[in-house]
């Protein structure tokens, strides 16, 4: 038997794999208008979750590197639901700055993120927990802003 034969084209894998979270970010952007105009509410089991690091400096400076290149498109670099992606968009990308979503639990934000709705696609497989949470720590100190 050729020894060669056996090598697994691991590599080619690997880039199909790490390409998929783009590609569906790319695919939610081109797909038509949801009607999915109905609240959003997280479980109420979700929403009582804590965030191991709210309020930490340096988990808000991790989750920023995430945000600027992956959800600002669509929230805008100042988490106004204005970034570029979001005229085509309906319903409309988050606003963090509003009363509403101030007022949400970071439980709730973090299973809104992962599990996603719409255009707004789950982001549980493309970022570890520890990454999720450092964007809700990030998105938080949004909302401190005027
Ligand atoms: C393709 C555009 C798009 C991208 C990229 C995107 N979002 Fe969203 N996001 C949306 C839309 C649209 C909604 C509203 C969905 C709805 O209400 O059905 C939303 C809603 C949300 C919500 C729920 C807000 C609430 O309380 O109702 C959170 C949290 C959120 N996004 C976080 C993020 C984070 C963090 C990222 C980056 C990792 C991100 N989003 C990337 C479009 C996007």
């Amino acid at each position: 038997m050729n020894p060669s034969n056996t090598k697994a084209p691991v590599s080619k894998f690997a880039a199909l794999a790490a390409g998929t979270s783009v590609i569906a970010v790319l695919a939610a952007i081109a797909a038509p208008a949801f009607a999915e105009n109905a609240p959003w509410v997280a479980p109420a089991s979700a929403a009582a979750k804590k965030n191991p690091f709210s309020g930490s400096a340096q988990a808000a400076a991790s989750g920023k590197q995430i945000y600027m290149t992956t959800c600002a498109p669509c929230h805008g670099a100042t988490g106004r639901g204005d970034g570029p992606a979001a005229a085509a968009l309906n319903p409309k990308p988050a606003n963090y700055t509003t009363k509403a979503i101030a007022a949400e639990s970071d439980g709730s934000l973090f299973w809104k993120l992962s599990e996603g709705r719409g255009a707004m696609v789950p982001f549980k497989t493309a970022y570890s927990e520890k990454q999720r949470w450092e964007l809700i720590t990030y998105i938080r100190t949004l909302q401190g802003k005027k």
